[in-house]
């Protein structure tokens, strides 16, 4: 694995390189403004084959497909989504919104996991952004982690996860958002289709613009046990895994004195010292959500078996963040 740091001086530099690798079928790690993604093209089921192969990630989990931005997307969708993908593309594009339409014929089926959609979404990241400028192709691009293990939010964690099945690693620094981005099957305007947009996966976007912008939304990413699932497979229950046990308390008043291969992530108190490891992450969603992977990657890191965890608040802007807290705890 080749590694290389991102820099503006640098920039047209690192983007040569990285469209070569891609051009040839290969395999680039780089950041976007939620997670590192795992990079191939997308027009290339040989590619996307070795995404599967470098996460262990079962095929019948699709692929979000990056691109620069909705006219790019438009070759990808079917003709009658055209009117949702410019409304919702238009108002929250580039950003962390992945939008999942009915797929044109052209899109690999090793993409879609052979579903009638196609997820697509247009990052913000400069890295992701400058490539995608550049492409003649879209970027089929997973978290850059292995199969149910916890994203990455730096070139770090990339490194540590999949190392040599990456054949360019871009490191770009932490990522800004920290959590995936939000799944949105949005309604079919004029379509003759009447069913609601939908929330398919909760993440980096507030639910507050998303209600704002579409007040028949139905936002119900909560459990595991129901067609959801098969309409966004990163609802498995257990799918953002540490290696440790994670346990909720409602503070560090519940904790027993700290003893080796015990962590503790909290926020918004002080806690005393002496847990293997412990953590307090911004007592704000926004800012917890960029910290929270990097201090689950440590606690993995560190050999944490039994991790506590403050139970967050219930208001609606740290749903995502609980939603992963909930997975990742799940056994
Ligand atoms: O923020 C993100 O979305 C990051 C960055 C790299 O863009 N990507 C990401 O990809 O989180 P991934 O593959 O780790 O998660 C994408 C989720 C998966 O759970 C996948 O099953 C679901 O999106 N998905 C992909 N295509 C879909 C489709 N056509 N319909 C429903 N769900 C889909
Ligand atoms: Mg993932």
């Amino acid at each position: 694995m080749r590694r290389v740091t991102w820099s503006e001086k640098d920039a047209s530099e690192i983007v040569a390189e990285a469209l070569a690798v891609l051009t040839g079928g290969g395999l680039v790690a780089l950041p976007t403004e939620t997670v590192y993604g795992l990079a191939a093209r997308a027009d290339s089921a040989d590619a996307c084959a070795r995404i599967y192969e470098a996460k262990g990630r079962p095929s019948t989990h699709p692929l979000i497909v990056h691109v620069s931005g909705v006219a790019a997307a438009r070759t990808l969708v079917c003709p009658s989504a055209h009117a949702a993908l410019e409304r919702w593309g238009s108002r929250f594009w580039p950003g962390p919104l992945t939008l999942v339409l009915p797929r044109s014929a052209h899109v690999p089926d090793l993409v879609t996991a052979g579903g009638a959609t196609v997820a697509i979404r247009a990052p913000a990241h400069p890295v992701m952004a400058a490539l995608l400028a550049r492409a003649p192709f879209g970027l089929a691009a997973p978290s850059a982690n292995r199969y149910q293990g916890i994203s990455p939010t730096s070139a770090d964690h990339v490194a540590r996860n999949l190392g040599s099945a990456v054949d360019l690693l871009v490191d770009g620094g932490a990522c800004a958002v920290g959590l995936e981005s939000t799944i949105v099957a949005p309604a079919r305007l004029g379509a003759g289709d009447e069913a609601p947009s939908r929330v398919l996966r909760l993440g980096g976007l507030a639910i507050a613009d998303l209600r704002a912008f579409d007040a028949s939304l139905l936002v119900d990413a909560g459990t595991d046990d129901d067609d959801a699932v098969h309409a966004a497979p990163g609802r498995d229950r257990r799918h953002y895994a540490p290696s440790c046990s994670i346990v909720f308390v409602t503070g560090a008043h519940e904790l027993a004195a700290p003893t080796t291969g015990v962590g503790y992530l909290t926020w918004g108190e002080r806690v005393q010292e002496g847990f293997s490891l412990w953590r307090t992450l911004a007592a704000d969603p926004e800012g917890y959500a960029r910290e929270l992977y990097a201090a689950l990657h440590d606690a993995e890191l560190a050999g944490i078996q039994t991790l506590y965890v403050r139970r967050l608040p219930e208001e609606d802007a740290w749903a995502a963040v609980r939603d992963r807290l909930l997975r990742a705890s799940a056994r």
